[in-house]
């Protein structure tokens, strides 16, 4: 199992979020952030010393997939989520050591 993990432009969520449904997707948190990336929060960069951060809202999706379906998943995420500017977020991928859905008790692949 993968998890997914999306920083997207809170604008993009629809669009994902409906990607990721129409793919089969069951299971996604999604949560309200703010970050920076290699503009440091800026929309323009001037020029001279700028040290200061600026934090922007984001929202983040976290998904749990499994390992066959990752390209698919990024390609679809990324499709969605793109504008082609600034800003358009980033995503990340991790290794899952195993998933346990409470109810049940079922693991692995079998609980997302
Ligand atoms: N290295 C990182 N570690 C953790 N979070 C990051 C990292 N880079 C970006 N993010 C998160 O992703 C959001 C969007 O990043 P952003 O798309 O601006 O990345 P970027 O590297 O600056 O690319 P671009 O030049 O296209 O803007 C940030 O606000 C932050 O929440
Ligand atoms: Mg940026």
């Amino acid at each position: 199992m993968t998890k997914i993990e999306c920083i997207l432009r809170p604008g993009k969520l629809e669009e994902v979020k409906d990607a990721l449904g129409k793919f089969g997707i069951n299971g996604m948190t999604v949560t309200q952030v703010i970050g920076c990336g290699l503009q440091k929060g800026r929309t323009e960069v001037y020029r001279g010393a700028e040290y200061s951060i600026n934090l922007l809202p984001k929202v983040k999706v976290e998904i749990v997939i499994r390992d066959q379906d990752v390209n698919q998943v990024v390609n679809l995420i990324a499709q969605a989520a793109r504008t082609g500017e600034i800003g358009d977020g980033k995503i990340f991928v991790y290794p899952v050591a195993d998933a346990i859905r409470i109810r049940t008790g079922e693991k692995g692949e079998s609980a997302i």
